[in-house]
């Protein structure tokens, strides 16, 4: 069994996949700062497996506390979830994104080169592909166009990890695109926990329904979709955590593998929101809005790449997605901090 680093392992998909690996019998340690997490995640998921694991507060950044934490652990492989996330915030701040994004994976690189570890599995995502050339989205179809820092992040880094792999073709480098991870972990124990205002539009529907906000923004009816709001390729985050798994086990050589993590199939804005009611069992409030500058109309996934190469393919559909996180959202109606 790999004993694997977790980077930002305390956060939403980090403490999912953290339950996953524990669960298999990993040997796992996490490096987390805890910038947009809490150490009681960590404790909640001792708490769900019974098993126990290193923990190191620390920043990736910190090259010597990397160092350390590297010297006192033999990694086969890291799997490389922290970083910064909010869309709108890294057009505020993009020196803070592309330092603690990208000055913060060099650092890691480095550190993990210096030590002899090169198998990563890297948190991408589909906002890579910017807008997309043709759905549902496959591997081959073209990236680039971003429209915010932390998308460029993203993009940025698939590019510094293939070139990595280019020069040193002992590297693995695995790339795993993410489409829109919600739910939770059935046992109510972890979940996400938005800081503020919730950006995403599922910690959001499910504030309203627990009372904590008032009402659901709808940004746009008039997209060419079937209903004219958004569409999107909503996957339970569990699937993705066990997407991380398969991805450990299967990418075994030496190579840049890139994978869509997806269920393959779109919901609006509105399926999601009606399939919301349905778990709760309230009617829920919502105003159509104008649309939020930079988002797409439609993005959804092919992953049929992942389902032939790593044997992985999504379990859960949108009424496990939308119950697992009202059980969540109503069992911590404060998030972590209760
Ligand atoms: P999250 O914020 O819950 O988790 C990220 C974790 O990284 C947090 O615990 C945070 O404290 C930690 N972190 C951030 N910067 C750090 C640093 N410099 N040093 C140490 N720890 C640091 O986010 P998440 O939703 O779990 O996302 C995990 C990864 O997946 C991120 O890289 C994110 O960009 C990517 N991703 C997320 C989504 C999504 O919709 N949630 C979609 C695509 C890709
Ligand atoms: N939406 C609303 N109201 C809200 C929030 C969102 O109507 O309050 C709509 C959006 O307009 C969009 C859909 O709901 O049509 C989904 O929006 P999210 O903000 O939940 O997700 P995005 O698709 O915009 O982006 C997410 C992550 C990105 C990631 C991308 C692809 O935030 O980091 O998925 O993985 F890159």
């Amino acid at each position: 069994m790999e004993n694997v680093l977790l980077t930002g392992g305390a956060g939403f998909i980090g403490s999912h996949t953290l339950v996953e690996l524990l669960e298999r019998g990993y040997q796992v340690a996490v490096v987390d700062n805890l910038c947009n997490s809490c150490e009681e995640a960590l404790a909640r998921v001792k708490k769900i497996t019974g098993k126990d694991f290193a923990f190191y507060n620390a920043d990736i950044r910190d090259r010597a506390a990397m160092d350390k934490i590297f010297s006192e652990n033999k990694f086969d492989s890291v799997i490389h979830f922290a970083g910064l996330k909010a869309v709108g915030e890294s057009c505020h701040k993009p020196l803070e994104y592309y330092d603690n994004n990208i000055y913060g994976t060099l650092v890691l690189l480095e550190t993990m080169r210096a030590h002899g570890v090169k198998k990563i599995v890297f948190s991408s995502s589909a906002t890579v592909y910017g807008t997309p050339e043709r759905l549902p989205l496959t591997e081959d179809c073209r990236t680039g166009g971003t429209t915010n820092p932390y998308g460029s992040t993203k993009y940025y880094l698939e590019g510094i990890l293939t070139d990595l792999y280019k020069a040193d073709n002992e590297w693995n480098v695995i790339l795993l695109r993410y489409f829109n991870p919600v739910g939770a972990h059935a046992s109510g124990l972890i979940g996400e926990d938005p800081k503020g205002i919730p950006n995403n539009l599922m910690p959001y529907v499910a504030q309203v329904a627990s009372g904590k906000l008032k009402q659901i923004h709808v940004y746009g009816n008039d997209y060419p979709t079937k209903d004219g709001t958004g569409v999107r390729d909503y996957i339970h985050v569990v699937d993705l955590a066990l997407g991380h798994v398969a991805a450990i086990e299967k990418c075994t050589t030496a190579g840049v593998h890139i994978y869509n993590l997806g269920t393959g199939v779109g919901y609006s804005v509105l399926d999601m929101i009606h399939a919301f009611e349905k778990a709760c069992g309230k009617k829920l409030d919502y105003v159509i809005e104008p649309r939020r500058s930079g988002d797409i109309a439609e993005c959804y996934a092919n992953s049929d790449k992942a389902a032939g190469e790593l044997g992985w393919k999504a379990k859960y559909g949108i009424e496990e997605m939308c119950r697992d996180q009202w059980n969540w959202q109503s069992k911590n109606p404060e998030g972590y901090n209760r």
